[in-house]
């Protein structure tokens, strides 16, 4: 059985790309067989594979931009060994066939991802995401929701109360979202590596960059990856 993970902000420019492969790039590191689906039509993740004809990446990406995602990518997976999806979201609120192509990934998922740089204005812009994620937890009510904060810059007043900021911009909008403990900080790596071809674990791996991403790679794995044993649950 494999899970799915939405990596999805309709908010353009706040960092999916770069958490969908970079998360991609922990996950096979740490051992998982991990498909990533670039979903956007812009082809940012298909891009970063192909700058070089052989992969650098230890895992595969494939296109999909469709508004049947949902429908598609459970075959694709249940004939294969891959153990995780993660979907690269395009942003906006286009409208393609019966529904976007974002509600459509999230209809696929079992977890959404939503990156947002972490300042009031990016949280505002990110709300733009609670129509369709309304819509999707009413069929679909198990979605788990979190927030990553990304491109923090460490030493600024905004920084540090980045996530009691967005606690409480999102605590009353109606589904329960939580925020990572694991954030990622505006680091030259993050944008160096995607024309390398590879993801900061293997392009710079003694950096913060590459730690960031072992430590939320970690996160992940704990909360979405690793089924805990009831009596555990009951305890948290
Ligand atoms: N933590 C970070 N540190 C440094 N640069 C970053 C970071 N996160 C993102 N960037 C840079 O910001 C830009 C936008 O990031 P990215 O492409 O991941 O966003 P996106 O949400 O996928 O954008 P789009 O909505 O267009 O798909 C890129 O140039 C990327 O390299
Ligand atoms: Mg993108």
């Amino acid at each position: 059985m494999s899970i799915t993970i939405a990596v999805a902000n309709q908010k353009g420019g706040c960092g999916k790309t770069t958490t969908c492969m970079n998360l991609a790039g922990g996950l096979s590191a740490a051992g998982f067989r991990v498909l990533v689906v670039d979903a956007d039509p812009q082809g940012s993740a298909t891009e970063w594979r192909n700058r070089s004809e052989e992969s650098l990446l230890r895992f595969d990406v494939v296109a999909m931009s469709t508004s049947s995602i949902h429908k598609e990518l459970p075959k694709i997976l249940s004939n294969s060994t891959y153990e995780v999806a993660l979907i690269d979201c395009p942003p906006g609120t286009e409208t393609k066939g019966f529904g976007t192509v974002t509600r459509s990934a999230l209809l696929a998922s079992d977890f959404v991802l939503i990156p947002t740089r972490p300042t009031p204005i990016d949280f505002l812009a990110t709300q733009i995401m609670i129509p369709v994620l309304s819509d999707v937890v009413t069929i679909k009510p198990e979605l788990q929701v979190f927030l990553v904060l990304n491109a923090k810059h460490a030493n600024n007043r905004l920084g540090k109360t980045a996530k009691e900021g967005a606690i409480a911009m999102f605590s009353d909008q109606g589904i329960h979202i939580r925020v990572l403990d694991a954030e990622i900080h505006d680091r030259t790596p993050f944008a160096e590596a995607p024309a390398t071809g590879q993801t900061v674990v293997e392009f710079a791996p003694s950096s913060k960059a590459s730690e960031e991403i072992l430590t939320l790679t970690k996160e992940v794995i704990a909360r979405c990856l690793v089924a805990q044993p009831e009596e555990q649950l009951l305890k948290t």
